[in-house]
């Protein structure tokens, strides 16, 4: 199969270019020294903290008849696993990325009748649901953020490494691009954007420097933009804590792709679905996702009542139970197998309460 990777289980009918381009780049995985012999499929590719999700998820999905909703579907990895661990499991798979739908959908193609894949942003995650007819669900897994291809593929424009048009879509059908971003924000909504998604602490001076380097020609390229970051760091601070291009890259990203706002609808809708003993599990990898996972768990295993009723009122009863205490982070054997686990936090909650 040319340029699969190795054992993917992808179909054998000749794969489109677009296919191609996520092979090849699970395939770097591969070459990045991970252990064939761990993953599910993919020539490489090794979901992150897959055992950890798979034990959490399992009660959920002990039923006749379960039913999951992997709002990242990426690769399909996870739901690959999920997939061989519940015969009678169906699942929906939700991705914004085109190349991810078409990938999974080849990858899993052997649940083919079990699997019903979207290509939307789970932002719409009780639309999807509801076209589905799957209104209940017994579970959901949230794997924010990119994924390895889209990290690899140089001309998506992600990576500060590769010299790319800036261009950061996930879903390469919107309108909205970092060259856009960087080229008609304000510096204002500039350094706002720096400071909030990326925690840049020098947001204002790279801000700045943007404004002033467009009005010499338009900024298109990620080196181009890296270049500017660098020069807008003070050369002190340029010495330690790695590439400075990094949080700014990630602040347009989650700009780009209005990351927090898709999951801000996305995490509460699939919460709502759940049924009773449904789980929820989410994996983070900054700290404002895992903030806005930490405030949704937390503000539904409340107990909401006024302080001090002599007894608990069973409105005000909290509908979900915590199943990690703060947040689970990878062990350190994944690490040294996968160093992109690194930034994960697992946090992961279960329904123990509907409402009448
Ligand atoms: C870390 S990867 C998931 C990897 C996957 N769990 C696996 O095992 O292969 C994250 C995926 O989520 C997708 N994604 C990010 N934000 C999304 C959103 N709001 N809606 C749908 N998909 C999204 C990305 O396109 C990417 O494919």
């Amino acid at each position: 199969m040319g340029t699969w990777p190795d054992g993917a289980g992808v179909g054998t009918q000749e794969e489109p270019a677009n296919d191609r381009r996520y092979a090849s780049s699970a395939s770097k995985d591969a070459r990045g020294g991970l252990e064939m012999d761990d993953n599910v499929g993919t020539g490489g590719h090794v979901p992150v903290m897959l055992e950890r999700v798979l034990e959490l998820l399992a009660p959920a999905l002990a039923g006749p008849a379960p039913v999951v909703v992997d709002a990242n579907l990426g690769l399909g990895g996870h739901s690959e696993a999920l997939l061989a661990a519940h015969p009678a499991l169906h699942l929906i798979g939700i991705d914004r990325d085109p190349f991810a739908i078409e990938f999974s959908t080849r990858r899993l193609s052997p649940y083919a009748d079990r699997t019903t894949l979207v290509h939307a942003s789970s932002g719409d995650l009780a639309e999807v649901l509801d076209q589905a007819g799957r209104p209940v669900i017994d579970g959901a897994l949230f794997d924010l953020g990119v994924s390895s291809p889209q990290l690899d593929e140089a001309e998506r424009g992600f990576a500060y490494s590769y010299d790319a048009p800036l261009d950061m879509r996930m879903d390469t059908s919107q309108e909205l691009t970092a060259e856009r971003v960087v080229n008609t924000y304000s510096a204002r909504e500039l350094a706002r954007i720096l400071r909030d998604y990326g925690e840049e602490r020098f947001a204002q001076r790279v801000a700045g420097l943007i404004i002033k380097e467009r009005a010499k020609e338009a900024i298109t390229s990620t080196k181009r933009l890296a270049d500017i970051v660098r020069d807008a760091i003070p050369a002190a601070t340029r010495r330690t804590g790695g590439n400075p291009a990094k949080r700014t890259f990630q602040a347009l990203r989650i700009e780009v792709n209005a990351e927090l706002s898709a999951l801000e609808a996305a995490l509460p809708a699939a919460l709502d679905a759940l049924t009773l003993g449904g789980r929820v599990v989410v994996l983070s990898y900054h700290s404002l996702e895992d903030r806005l996972t930490k405030q949704a768990l937390t503000a539904r295993t409340k107990d909401t009542g006024p302080p001090g009723l002599p007894v608990p009122l069973p409105a005000h009863q909290p509908r979900f139970r915590l199943l990690t205490r703060g947040a689970e982070l990878p062990s350190d054997e994944e690490l040294a197998r996968n160093p992109r686990a690194a930034s994960a936090r697992l946090r992961a909650a279960e329904r123990i309460r509907v409402d009448d």
